[in-house]
């Protein structure tokens, strides 16, 4: 047989309502929603052919370098996909990737490259006509990349996704993400993403130590139950199109995240003085300009400044006036909501 090959790419995402503390099998503790990026994207190309005896089961190269750093990683969902599909294991795989973001920016480079590993290999599982683990294809794509990455099984889709039970959303599961945008108000489906990167230094904490936090954090059920509560208000907002209402709680719910950490065992600080100061600036400015522009934050410190697509300009415009000064090289990045993943 000769070599065949199937690629991917997909989005990273950004969580308005944030997945912060696992249960068993990378199950969320709370219901999370998100949009996926445009321009944030890996690409991944599987090379794979029948194995043969010794033959490794996978070889990997980032941006054309071996890097073992992500190894555990990969050998980890590939170790999941074997286990859902057994036949994939009689292959063995060639992985090739690369991001078209840069690293440690605050864009979840393990939601895109996970969501595009699992949408290679639940590709391959549909071709040799392996019964899908969800019945349907993007879901168990979204399946397979929960397993590698909490986030990731929410990059299967394009626009607005929902990962996680919620009381407000009957379809959505623990065990994959759905694609929510039908319920969403036409005005808020072109939205504006510029991340303002106030140090793009390796995170000081990672997500899985980050999770861990939230197992002995003594507010941690009050925060899976509010996690319920702002996704029911946030959903509301998206149905009628209330900005006001959306942006608030965007940014309640970030701080919240915020405010956890500061709660936990540990009490990291993740935010540096200049997010506190773009905060403070994004606020001032949707005062006095009226404008619908808003924060989120993941883990980390640099401040994504969420806003209509209609007002990029005023927005560009202020970040060049007010925000630039605060951050590290003068760098943004500017992305919006995207169509999701396609095959390359
Ligand atoms: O998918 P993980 O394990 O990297 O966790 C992601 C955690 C946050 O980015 C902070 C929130 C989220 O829902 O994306």
């Amino acid at each position: 047989m000769a070599t065949q090959t199937l690629a991917f790419s997909a989005p990273s995402n950004i969580a308005l309502i944030k997945y912060w503390g696992k249960g068993i099998n990378q199950t969320p503790k709370n219901p999370s929603l998100s949009f996926s990026l445009k321009n944030a994207v890996t690409k991944t190309s599987l090379d794979f052919l029948k194995k043969e005896e010794g033959q490794a089961a996978f070889t990997f190269s980032f941006e054309g370098k071996s890097e073992r750093k992500f190894h555990p990683k990969i050998e980890s969902l590939f170790a999941s996909a074997f286990e859902l599909y057994p036949t994939l294991a009689d292959y063995s795989f060639q992985l090739q990737s690369e991001n078209t973001f840069p690293h440690s920016t605050g864009i979840a480079s393990s939601a895109s490259s996970m969501a595009a590993l699992s949408l290679c290999l639940t590709s391959l599982a549909k071709n040799l006509h392996l019964p899908l683990v969800t019945g349907e294809f993007l879901s168990s794509a979204s399946f397979l990349a929960r397993l590698g990455s909490g986030s990731a099984a929410r990059s299967t889709y394009g626009g607005f996704t929902i990962w996680g039970r919620t009381r407000h959303y009957p379809q959505a599961s623990d065990e994959y993400a759905i694609d929510v945008n039908e319920m969403v108000h036409s005005s808020m489906k072109k939205l504006g993403d510029s991340i303002l990167i106030v140090s793009s230094k390796e995170k000081t904490l990672g997500s899985s130590a980050g999770h861990r936090l939230m197992n002995d954090n003594p507010y941690a059920n009050t925060r899976f139950l509010q996690a319920d509560v702002l996704m029911g208000e946030l959903l509301s907002s998206m149905k009628t199109g209330d900005f006001e209402k959306w942006g608030e709680i965007v940014e309640k719910e970030a701080l919240g995240l915020h405010a956890l950490m500061l709660l936990s065992e540990s009490s990291p600080i993740l935010l540096k003085p200049a997010s506190l100061e773009l905060i403070t600036l994004i606020r001032e400015f949707r005062k006095e300009s009226s404008l619908p522009v808003y924060f989120t934050i993941d883990a980390g410190p640099n401040i994504h400044l969420l806003y209509p697509l209609e007002i990029k300009s005023k927005v560009q415009q202020f970040i060049t006036d007010r925000c630039l000064k605060h951050l590290e090289n003068a760098m943004v990045i500017h992305d919006e909501i995207g169509p999701g993943p396609y095959s390359l």
